[in-house]
């Protein structure tokens, strides 16, 4: 396998990857346009990046992480708001309550890290073989690079294939949260 960083041209694998993959969160349900945009802010923020997994080409799987994802959240509103927020304006409008609690959950957090890995998502025809874990591993290098010690993940409580998956780059378990109503999450901690 080979990683490295993310490009311009990868925008839209990583944001067809997180609609295909990730089911968790309301961010998929505002349509690949959206995501596209906000991973387009995402890789030309100076705090965050988004580590590829490249196969002869493809883009097959990625991470993205944040130094500070309400920092990044008020700069995608500022910047790309109007834009974004007329695309998915239909979406939004019958999701307000997510909405809300998405923008609100970064500072539900108290005392644990701002930086966080925003998402990790791996092609189903490639899980399973390590590419997941290689992935986090080039996530926590970048925070490393970026002089971030400690970092935080969210992830539902049932998702087992993500939480081994942290776990086995050394995340460990440091709270429970909502993010959304009803959902259970785990919150998992990485130090250096
Ligand atoms: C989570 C995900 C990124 C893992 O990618 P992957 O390349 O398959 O992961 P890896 O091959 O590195 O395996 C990770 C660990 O999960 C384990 N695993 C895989 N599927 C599992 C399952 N259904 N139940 C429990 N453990 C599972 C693997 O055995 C491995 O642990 P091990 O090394 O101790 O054996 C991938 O499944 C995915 O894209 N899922 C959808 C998106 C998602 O949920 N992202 C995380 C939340 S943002």
């Amino acid at each position: 396998m080979t990683l490295r960083a993310a490009r311009t041209s990868d925008v839209r694998a990583i944001a067809d990857l997180h609609a295909t993959r990730i089911d968790e969160g309301f961010l998929t349900s505002l349509g690949t346009s959206f995501l596209r945009r906000l991973y387009a802010r995402v890789l030309h923020s100076h705090d965050a990046f988004i580590v590829v997994d490249d196969l002869d080409g493809v883009t097959t799987g990625f991470a993205a992480g944040v130094a500070d994802l309400g920092a990044l959240y008020r700069r995608f509103i500022v910047r790309d708001g109007l834009r974004a927020g007329f695309q998915a304006a239909p979406r939004l409008a019958k999701n307000v309550s997510r909405v809300v609690e998405t923008l609100r959950y970064p500072a539900t957090t108290g005392d644990l890290p701002e930086a966080e890995v925003l998402a990790v998502a791996v092609a189903a025809e490639r899980s399973g073989h390590g590419v997941g874990q290689a992935l986090v591993r080039g996530a926590i290098d970048e925070f490393v690079r970026h002089g971030i010690r400690t970092a935080k993940v969210v992830t539902t409580a049932d998702n087992f294939a993500a939480l081994a998956m942290y776990r086995a780059c050394g995340f460990v378990i440091a709270d429970g949260v909502e993010v959304h109503a009803g959902r259970s999450s785990e919150v998992l901690v990485w130090t250096a």
